[in-house]
């Protein structure tokens, strides 16, 4: 077991291969090729039902043992993943119920992929013979240290009978009876009321606007049916393969899933990282690329996988987007390693000659000719080698967090409060300006994360609908001395996702010091905000004016619309901490003006000179006087000069003669930094 945690835990390359797509001829070369190219592992089998089980109840192993034989020749370790994405034709002739209905109404038929409903019994009965068979085979291969289970859930809002019968059951579960259903949803509005279990179907697609808590429960329903469309794969995997991880490719976001109920089962989460090579995405995509990793390091709340990286310019699914340039495979495997990754699994090691897929490039082209892109990934391969052992053990060292919430993104879709306002974007504009600020942060879940003393400031951005438990622990983190920042739409609604009958913020008032009198959906209408000290910001998406309690302190307040001079920003001092409320949605100027503020009075470290693109992170062991690993990353198209003055306690500290892993020698107080230049300091933070 230590054996293999070791191999999970370690920083370390990997590539994606498919045996099944390539004449067995090239296997060797590929292999001895990976391994001169510094990859350590290979996830393998994910779409290979076809192969492994060509029909019914005939399971043909052999070929698959032969690939991973070679791979552990050859010192490469193997990732298996269960192939329940693409059932394969046989399967879903004779059992249809595996095809998904979609909100439309069609069937989703074999073809593309994701052809499985979470909810289907038969490909659960299928789906357990296979991974049995293929658990038990792989159990005490020396090659083989974990697993993917499936690929890439997503959400196909499966609607089929299956989906129907297990969505009443889980109703019924929760509810008991339809009399408490009808009254929790309020389904007495428009005679909605249902009097036999029978009538409750899945929402069509085209019911937009039907009942809230109806909708939200079903979304609930539907995460519920990945986490244990995933269980029983788990269960499977565990009853021969003790010693084995267990993952999951999470996929763009924002994801209509749960992921931090569905990473419950995982040993550790992984997520496919493809940073958007558009010219219109070079400045904006490193800073969503950097909340994906950071949320993806919340689903378990430690370091986790990438499961497939960016190789090569992405088509097929769209016209090609552009090649990645000189330095990008580099730096963007170093921003995922910088903010928690481990093991970087790049997809895939040759661009697919066959199939749908033959322009979503790969290390190698077409051509079989190593190329331009495959000599980076070897150079980056032989850096992350040589800092393996230093990197090893160590995380993501952060002092901030941002609340995010399956609930609130899902809530917030099926009613949409304002033109513009969106919550993934707004959870982006926090994480932002924290970035640029050099500020490290936790990205994790709103309605379960514990533990939030650990943090000198909390952002819960738009609690909308609003957990009691959720209000109390927040309030006694506040309460005990921690900054908590809250936002407009906070306390809208309750667990069932109905409007509360107090005033807002609802549960969260007596934390907050404040109420709101009037609020104003401003949408895409721009209105000002003037802070005490004189400054003038744009606002938008919302107006909250508020009503501040005798002790709030009013930050900022309204310069225009009829509630000009109302109070829009407000501190209130609770316990033995605060609690900031931003009544409005305000440039990011103004963000990174307050969130400047607290980090001074906080004394949380930050850096005030980070140019535009250029990103920083620290990874230690987190124990005092341990070095730590400071991460500066050009994530642009740019020269960049990096001042690497660090302000922190109140005064500016200059991080000059750091020792540089990466070029050699120390580093001089102005870092310079070619297009998608990578540092690593060593650092001793005190
Ligand atoms: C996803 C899938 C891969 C591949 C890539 C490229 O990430 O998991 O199998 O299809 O997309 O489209």
């Amino acid at each position: 077991m230590e054996n293999v945690l070791k191999k999970y835990e370690a920083v370390q390359m990997g590539v994606c291969y498919y045996p099944e797509h390539w004449d067995e001829a090239l296997w060797e070369k590929d292999a001895a090729k990976m391994a001169e190219t510094g990859v350590k592992v290979v996830r393998v089998g994910e779409f290979a039902w076809s192969r492994m089980e060509p029909t019914d109840g005939v399971f043909e192993f052999d070929w698959l043992d032969r690939a991973i034989d070679l791979f552990g020749r050859y010192g490469l370790d193997v990732v298996i993943g269960t192939p329940t994405h693409t059932p394969p034709r046989w399967l879903t002739t004779k059992h249809p119920d595996i095809l998904p209905v979609m909100a439309n109404g069609d069937l989703y038929q074999p073809g593309v992929r994701g052809h499985r409903c979470f909810n289907s019994r038969s490909l659960r009965s299928y789906g357990e013979r296979l991974i049995d068979r293929l658990a038990q085979r792989y159990s005490r291969h020396p090659a083989v240290i974990g697993w993917q289970i499936d690929n890439e859930y997503g959400m196909l809002d499966s609607r089929g009978e299956q989906a129907a019968a297990d969505f009443r059951d889980w109703l019924y579960r929760k509810y008991g009876t339809l009399e408490r259903l009808n009254r929790e949803w309020g389904t007495v509005v428009w005679s909605g009321e249902y009097s036999e279990w029978s009538e409750i179907v899945p929402p069509p697609a085209s019911h937009r606007n039907e009942n809230p808590s109806f909708l939200l429960d079903f979304a609930r329903f539907q995460w519920d049916s990945v986490a244990q469309f995933q269980a029983w794969q788990i269960a499977a995997i565990r009853r021969h393969c003790p010693e084995h991880f267990i993952t999951h490719n999470f996929h763009s976001y924002p994801q209509r899933l749960n992921m931090t109920e569905v990473g419950r089962g995982l040993d550790v989460a992984a997520f496919d990282y493809y940073p958007n090579t558009s010219p219109d995405k070079v400045t904006t995509g490193p800073y969503s690329g950097a909340l994906s990793l950071d949320l993806t390091r919340g689903i378990k709340r430690r370091n986790f996988w990438i499961m497939e990286q960016l190789s090569g310019s992405p088509g097929s699914w769209f016209p090609m987007w552009r090649m990645p340039q000189p330095g990008y495979i580099r730096a963007f495997a170093w921003q995922a390693i910088a903010r928690g990754a481990d093991t970087v699994v790049h997809f895939r090691w040759r661009s697919a000659n066959i199939g749908a897929e033959q322009f979503w490039h790969g290390l190698i082209d077409h051509s079989n000719v190593p190329g331009r892109r495959l000599k980076e990934f070897a150079d980056l391969s032989a850096e992350v080698n040589r800092l393996a052992p230093k990197l090893a053990g160590t995380r993501p060292l952060v002092r901030a967090a941002i609340l995010h919430s399956y609930e609130q993104l899902e809530a917030l879709r099926i009613q949409a409060q304002a033109p513009g306002m969106d919550y993934y974007e707004n959870i982006k504009a926090y994480h932002r300006a924290l970035t640029k600020l050099g500020i490290g942060c936790d990205v994790i879940d709103a309605e379960s994360a514990d533990g939030l003393e650990a943090y000198d400031l909390v952002v819960a951005p738009h609690l909308y609908v609003l957990h009691e438990e959720t209000a109390e622990r927040l309030s006694r983190y506040a309460a005990s001395g921690g900054t908590l920042l809250l936002t407009s739409r906070t306390g809208v609604k309750n667990s069932e996702n109905v409007c509360v009958m107090t005033p807002l913020p609802g549960l969260l008032t007596e934390c907050a010091g404040v109420t709101v009198r009037e609020y104003d959906p401003l949408g895409e209408d721009v209105a000002r905000l003037d802070t005490e000290e004189g400054g003038q910001f744009a606002c938008s998406q919302w107006a909250d004016i508020l009503e501040p309690d005798d002790r709030a302190e009013v930050i900022a307040r309204y310069g225009s619309e009829f509630f000009a001079g109302e109070a829009a920003v407000t501190r209130y001092p609770f316990g033995q901490g605060e609690t900031y409320y931003l009544g409005t949605h305000p440039e990011e100027s103004y963000l990174r003006q307050l969130f400047t503020q607290i980090a001074e009075a906080k004394n949380i470290p930050y850096f005030p000179e980070l140019p535009m693109g250029v990103q920083v992170s620290l990874r230690g062991g987190g124990a005092s006087g341990e070095p730590a690993y400071l991460f500066v990353l050009n994530l642009s198209r740019e020269d960049k000069e990096v001042k690497l003055d660090l302000r922190a306690d109140g005064r500016l500290r200059h991080l000059d003669g750091l020792n540089s892993l990466l070029g050699g020698g120390r580093t001089d107080r102005r870092l310079k930094l070619r297009p998608y230049g990578v540092e690593v300091l060593e650092y001793r933070p005190d």
